[in-house]
């Protein structure tokens, strides 16, 4: 059930099996000189069933897509226990209903999936990595509408991360320096990837001299290590939160153009609001999102965090409703974002919910709970 069944370097597609850890997909296909480009903190854990079942996102989503995209065909145990076999690797099949889409992102409630075909990519021959500063959100993202056109569109991850959040890296990891000569309130964590006969470092050069007046410092990592150092500021950050106990992650979205005006109103709100809670905002900003975590004091009891949690999420969400982006951009509606979901679901999207949940698994059971009730 975990096994790599075939990897087509002609095709660039790669048959899985769902048990298969997305780490160990990953090797196989670089074996053959190929990318699967879906990458996350958890890559080394995870499997591919639940990348498939929760259409993981990650840090390359602006180059490649989320995982959905990555999908070419699925095998899936349906609730009546047939087998459904639509494991092809077709680039273009327009046959009807494209019924793998009903199973990617569905977290586990319409059938279990058992293998899937999905994409590659040839293997970036060259990798740069830059991290640098800037004075706000709206510079980072003219930043980014820049980046993007000087980088000849090679961009594969574009990370943004307000100084809070880098001083929590800081403060849980004392080996850990500030990847910057001085603070700076924003940072963007890029990254560039090429194959073939670009000059990589030199576009990276040309592109941090062009919008030179958008920055206030930078830094090229020129070893393994550094890029690993700056990705490490990343990663620790995530981890540094739970280091205090529980605290409220969030996973939204907004629509790219709208994130300064959403993160400069909903910090501003919190801070009147829930001045106790530290922020912490970062996120896939090519992606349009943001993780605004709420982070409380350490000595806080449970049932004090609770009630934070519901402040923050009551908060946020109706910020997230106000400029018309998703509470769940990344992470899936689960049980947990339940409640907030259906306050939000139009009735016709919940109609239609029900009677394909009731046309695929009409004795309800698959993954009792999750996302909306029949
Ligand atoms: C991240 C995961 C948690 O962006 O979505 O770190
Ligand atoms: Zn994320």
């Amino acid at each position: 059930m975990s096994a790599v069944r075939s990897i087509d370097t002609v095709g660039f597609a790669m048959v899985v099996e769902a048990g298969c850890v997305l780490e160990t997909a990953k090797q196989a296909a670089e074996a053959q000189d190929c990318l699967l480009p879906i990458t996350f903190g958890s890559q080394g854990s995870c499997r591919i069933v639940g990348n498939v079942s929760t259409n993981a996102g990650g840090f390359n989503v602006l180059r490649y897509g989320m995982t959905r995209d990555l999908v070419l065909g699925l095998e899936v145990v349906l609730p009546d226990g047939r087998i459904w076999n639509g494991l092809r690797t077709l680039r273009k099949d327009n046959r009807g209903y494209d019924l793998k889409q009903l199973f990617i992102g569905a977290e586990g409630t319409l059938g279990i999936v058992t293998a899937a075909a999905l994409k590659l990519f040839p293997k970036p021959t060259q990798v740069e990595t830059a991290m640098v500063g800037l004075r706000s959100v709206e510079d980072a993202m003219a930043f980014y509408a820049r980046a993007r056109r000087s980088c000849s569109d090679l961009l594969s991850a574009f990370e943004i991360i307000l100084r809070p959040g880098l001083e929590l890296a800081l403060s849980a990891h004392p080996e850990l320096s500030d990847p910057l000569e001085s603070p700076c309130p924003v940072y963007i964590l890029m990254e560039l990837a090429a194959v073939g006969r670009v000059d990589l470092r030199a576009l990276l050069e040309a592109c941090l001299e062009d919008v030179g007046e958008l920055l206030l410092d930078g830094t090229i990592a020129t070893s393994r290590a550094q890029t690993n150092r700056l990705w490490f500021c990343r990663e620790a950050m995530v981890e540094a939160q739970s280091r205090g106990g529980a605290y409220y992650r969030t996973d939204v979205s907004v629509p790219i153009h709208a994130i300064p005006a959403f993160l400069e109103e909903t910090l501003a709100s919190l801070a009147v609001s829930l001045p106790v809670g530290r922020p912490v905002a970062y996120g896939h900003v090519g992606d349009g999102n943001i993780h605004l975590n709420v982070v409380p004091p350490a000595d806080w009891s449970m049932d004090q965090r609770k009630a934070l949690f519901g402040k923050a999420e009551q908060l946020i969400f109706a910020m997230v409703d106000r400029f018309g982006g998703s509470i769940s951009a990344e992470h899936g509606i689960g049980r947990s974002k339940k409640r907030a979901f259906l306050e939000r679901a139009d009735p016709v999207t919940l109609d239609l919910f029900r009677r394909i949940k009731t046309a695929l698994d009409p004795d309800l059971i698959l993954s009792r709970g999750r996302i909306f009730d029949v």
